[in-house]
C-alpha cells in the first residue's frame, strides 16, 4: 500500500463534526492534497443504501445486533469500494463517523456486547485502522440543543427523515459520551479528544495543527459562514 492517509471524525449530536469534515476536506485540497470527504454508514452507492434501511424514520427498529450486522455490511462496502483503493492510490479519506460510532452507539448506548462489536470489525476490516481520528466532545444537552435547531431549520429536507438516533433520550446521550471518553482513552495513539464547544475558527485551525504535527501537511485554513 502506498501512504494514504484515513482520518475518522467522531463524536455526539451536534458537535459540528459535519461543518469540521467540510472545512478539513477544503483545507487539505486546498493546501493541495488529494483527498475525498465521505460518511458511515454510506459513503458507497451499495452502503448509501444500507443507510437508508437504517435512517429513514418509516424504517421500523431492528434488534440490536441485526443493525449492528447491517453496519458493518455497509462498513465493508465501504472499505473494499472507497476507503481501501483510494489509500491504495496514495489518497486522503476523511470520514464523518467510522467503527468507534458502532463501538459507542451500538455498544454503550444500545447494550450489545463489545466483543461481538469486536469480532465483526476483525472480519469486515481486519488489522486496519484509522491513522487519526478525531473525538468531539461536547455536553449532550447542548449537542442536542444545536441539533434541534439545525433539523428544525432542514425539516424539508432528506435529513429531517434521518432523526432515529436524535430521539433517544439524555441519558442514552451521557452514555454515548462516556463511550467516545473510553474509546479515546483506549486508543491514545490513534484519538484526539477536540473540545466541541469551541468556536469552528479555533476548533478547525487545533485539527490543522494536529494533521500538520501528525503527517507534515500543512492546511490551508479554510473560513466558514
Ligand atoms: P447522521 O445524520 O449522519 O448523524 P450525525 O450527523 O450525528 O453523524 O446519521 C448517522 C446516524 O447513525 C447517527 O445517529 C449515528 C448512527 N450510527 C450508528 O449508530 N452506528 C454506526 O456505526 C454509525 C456509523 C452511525
Amino acid at each position: 500500500m502506498k501512504n494514504g492517509v484515513f482520518i475518522t471524525l467522531e463524536g455526539g449530536e451536534g458537535s459540528g463534526k459535519s461543518t469540521q469534515i467540510r472545512l478539513l476536506h477544503q483545507a487539505l485540497s486546498d493546501a493541495g492534497t488529494d483527498v475525498l470527504m465521505s460518511r458511515e454508514p454510506g459513503g458507497t452507492p451499495q452502503a448509501e443504501r444500507i443507510r437508508t434501511l437504517l435512517l429513514q424514520r418509516d424504517s421500523g427498529s431492528f434488534d440490536p445486533l441485526t443493525e449492528a450486522m447491517l453496519l458493518f455490511a455497509a462498513r465493508r462496502e465501504h472499505l473494499v469500494d472507497k476507503i481501501w483503493p483510494a489509500i491504495e492510490k496514495g489518497q486522503w479519506v476523511l470520514s464523518d463517523r467510522f467503527a468507534d460510532s458502532s463501538r459507542v452507539l451500538q455498544g454503550y448506548g444500545m447494550g450489545l456486547d463489545m466483543q461481538v462489536i469486536e469480532s465483526l470489525y476483525q472480519m469486515v476490516a481486519g488489522e486496519f485502522q484509522p491513522n487519526l481520528t478525531f473525538i468531539f466532545d461536547i455536553d449532550p444537552e447542548m449537542g442536542i440543543g444545536r441539533s434541534m435547531k439545525h433539523l428544525k431549520a432542514t425539516s424539508n429536507s432528506t435529513e429531517a427523515t434521518e432523526d432515529r438516533y436524535e430521539r433517544m433520550g439524555l441519558s442514552f446521550h451521557q452514555r454515548l459520551r462516556t463511550g467516545f471518553l473510553e474509546i479515546a482513552k483506549k486508543f491514545p495513539d490513534r484519538c484526539v479528544m477536540i473540545d466541541a464547544t469551541q468556536d469552528v475558527q479555533f476548533v478547525h485551525q487545533r485539527m490543522l495543527e494536529v494533521i500538520f504535527s501528525r503527517f507534515g501537511v500543512r492546511g490551508k485554513e479554510a473560513r466558514y459562514g
